[in-house]
């Protein structure tokens, strides 16, 4: 049905087998900072109507593997499908964040919710998986990924983006029942969502959970970690997606890496704010690690550029199981071409630290 992978260094990287230099993709690849992409957004009309149209998701994934030589591709959507097919009614303005129509703040709005439907409400995001696989034609392996229940909670009481996203948090302290809730409902479908997206053609899983690091050590175990740990737990039981990789990344949450280790997934996400030395410490080579350059060193020029991927690559040494990334995503003010200094550097040097004893 598919063709073989021509570069598989991603999933070999994700199983800590050996590679011959260390591979990389960075997040948010398909977005802004690319002129080709403003471009065929605005063909599109609306963020919206680009990641719903399957043939022009595709376009928009396959853009910068046409200009860098990144070893993996990442399905075009956004993780906000899943609260938009809940019917919370989902826009983006132009340069402003995410809007939900009918943000959820009562019992009553809770209760509504259920798991949507993934050949109905979200068949576009399956249909999308199905055409990127089909155009890649084996060049780099997919990456489906969702948000973390955390994170989907987080847009969904807030009813917008925020700095604190501190209505969700009062509702946890205040009614932490009605938050268990929300939050089992939202694994239940981020766990069918990404078994849809195995089952669609998707080679490996990514969990986004950017606002779990506000959480005190305690409140991410009970609201963020748990949850994460269900979705790892559901697709284990999948016969499609027990067959992939999953990567699990809360940002700015440093401090749980062993405890995130624990959930069985095969590789955690880490930001710039530890070294990666560090956090193989952490999780003693249990998982794979993904990571870790600042975003914003892509604001200042090629020498430095290469210098501070060196020192991450350094950082991380001559072991298995490590997959170069961002910390965070890419910002659109960024000159592409420094994306491939990045990338050339990461491949180039990633031999020298494979050449160690
Ligand atoms: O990485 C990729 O190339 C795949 C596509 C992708 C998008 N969003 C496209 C997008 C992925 C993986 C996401 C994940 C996402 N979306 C996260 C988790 C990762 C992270 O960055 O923390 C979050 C929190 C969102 C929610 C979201 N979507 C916000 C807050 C915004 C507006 C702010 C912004 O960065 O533009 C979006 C919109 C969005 N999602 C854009 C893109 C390319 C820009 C929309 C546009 O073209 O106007």
């Amino acid at each position: 049905m598919s063709e073989p992978l021509k570069n598989d260094r991603f999933l070999r990287a994700l199983r800590r087998e050996p590679t011959d230099t260390t591979p990389i993709w960075v997040m948010r690849q398909a977005g802004r900072y690319l002129p080709e992409y403003r471009a065929t957004r605005a063909r599109a009309g609306s963020f919206m109507a680009l990641a719903q149209s399957p043939e022009l998701a595709c376009e928009v994934t396959l853009q910068p593997l046409e200009r860098f030589d990144l070893d993996a591709a990442i399905l075009f959507s956004d993780i906000l499908t899943i609260p938009d097919a809940m019917g919370l009614g989902l826009s983006f303005a132009q340069g402003e964040g995410p809007q939900f129509a009918h943000p959820v703040r009562t019992r009553a709005d809770v209760d509504k919710l259920g798991v949507p439907d993934m050949d109905g409400e979200l068949r576009y995001v399956m249909d999308a998986v199905r055409t990127i696989r089909r155009e890649l034609h084996g060049r780099v392996p997919l990456i489906g990924f969702s948000g973390s229940p955390w994170t989907l909670a987080c847009y969904m009481v807030e009813g917008e983006g925020s700095r604190d996203f501190a209505t969700l948090k009062a509702m946890c302290w205040n009614e932490p029942k009605l938050a268990h809730q929300l939050l089992d409902t939202l694994a239940r479908s981020v766990a069918a969502y990404l078994a849809a997206q195995a089952a669609a053609g998707a080679q490996a899983l990514m969990v986004f959970d950017t606002w779990g690091g506000m959480l005190g050590p305690a409140p991410y175990r009970e609201f963020s970690l748990r949850y994460m740990a269900q979705v790892v737990d559901a697709l284990k039981a999948d016969a499609h997606a027990r067959e992939l990789p999953v990567i699990l990344f809360s940002k700015g949450a440093h401090r749980h890496l062993s405890a995130m280790a624990d959930t069985g997934c095969a590789a955690l996400g880490v930001d710039w704010t530890i070294d990666l030395a560090d956090a193989r410490a952490a999780v003693g080579g249990r998982v794979a690690l993904q990571g870790n350059l600042d975003p914003a060193v892509l604001r200042s020029n090629p020498e430095t550029i290469r210098r501070e991927a060196r020192a991450v690559l350094d950082s991380f040494g001559n072991h298995p199981g490590h997959v170069f990334n961002l910390g965070h995503g890419i910002t659109p003010e960024v000159d592409p071409e420094h994306v491939k200094v990045l990338v050339d550097e990461v491949h180039a040097y990633g031999r020298v630290v494979r050449a160690r004893a």
